[in-house]
């Protein structure tokens, strides 16, 4: 077997799990009512252009909310007053986090950073339904243009082959073993790629491993991108 034919396809394999990154957050399934300590990770900058900031809009849903200080970023976080304060766990919530941002850093645009953020899940009605998705709006901008991951995917005006989807965080009783992630920590830091980019990643395993070449191409352009 040449190895020209498992490099193509390693390069191919590798541009499809490209174009399938988008900003995403990890952990990205909990239970009703559970803390989460998060992260953001952008998957690269915008059309090759270095990232200098980061905008979140917080879901409705989410009442409890913390966005964590990066190092050399700086954050800015918009509070909305509750009318009614809300019991969250027992404590009495009168206000909520409805935006925050972080800006004035510089991640190369094929470079990785992590956004922390703790937030409470809330208690949602799951008698009808095995879970809920919700998602957090997020405007990337870069040195050059900037990318708006506001997309609802399912929804009219959301084109599943140009959008750019909003990080999505699903909430069920129970999850896939191989998301779940309510205890290891190493998550935060090691973002898993979403669940399309993982079929690319294992099938393309398969033939990977007959070419080292492949292996190494693909993994060089993996780490770059998730
Ligand atoms: C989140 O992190 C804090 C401090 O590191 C820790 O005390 C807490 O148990 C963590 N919560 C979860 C749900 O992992
Ligand atoms: C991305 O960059 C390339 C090369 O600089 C340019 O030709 C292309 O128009 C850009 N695309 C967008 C969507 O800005
Ligand atoms: C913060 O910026 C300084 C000065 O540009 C740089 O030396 C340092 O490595 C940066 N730290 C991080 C965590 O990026
Ligand atoms: C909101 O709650 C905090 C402490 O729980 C309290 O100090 C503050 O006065 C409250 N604000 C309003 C507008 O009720
Ligand atoms: C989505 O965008 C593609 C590429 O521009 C286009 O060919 C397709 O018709 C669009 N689909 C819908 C449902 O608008
Ligand atoms: C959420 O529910 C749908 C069915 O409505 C199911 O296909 C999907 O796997 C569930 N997702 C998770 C993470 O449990």
């Amino acid at each position: 077997m040449s190895p020209q034919p498992s490099l193509v396809l390693a390069f191919v394999a590798a541009m499809a799990f490209v174009c399938n990154a988008h900003v995403g957050i990890s952990p990205s399934t909990g239970q009703p009512g559970q803390s989460i300590n998060g992260s953001f990770h952008v998957p690269h900058g915008c059309n090759g252009s270095a990232t200098t900031g980061l905008s979140v809009s917080v879901p409705s849903e989410i009442v409890v909310l913390t966005p964590l200080p990066v190092s050399n970023w700086t954050l800015d976080v918009k509070y909305t007053k509750l009318d009614t304060p809300v019991q969250v766990n027992g404590v009495s919530v009168n206000q909520t986090v409805s935006s925050f941002s972080w800006t004035g850093g510089y991640v190369p645009a094929d470079g990785l950073e992590e956004f922390g953020l703790t937030f409470t899940l809330p208690q949602v009605d799951l008698t009808n339904t095995p879970n809920v998705t919700i998602y957090f709006p997020i405007v990337q901008t870069c040195v050059v243009g900037s990318t708006e991951w506001t997309g609802i995917p399912g929804t009219a005006s959301y084109n599943a082959s140009t959008g750019s989807p909003a990080a999505s965080f699903v909430i069920a009783n129970s999850v896939d073993s191989t998301t779940a992630d309510t205890h290891d920590h190493d998550h935060a830091t090691s973002p898993t790629p979403s669940s399309s980019s993982g079929t690319s990643t294992s099938g393309a395993s398969g033939f990977l491993t007959a070419s080292l070449s492949g292996v190494t191409l693909f993994a060089a352009v993996s780490a770059l991108f998730i």
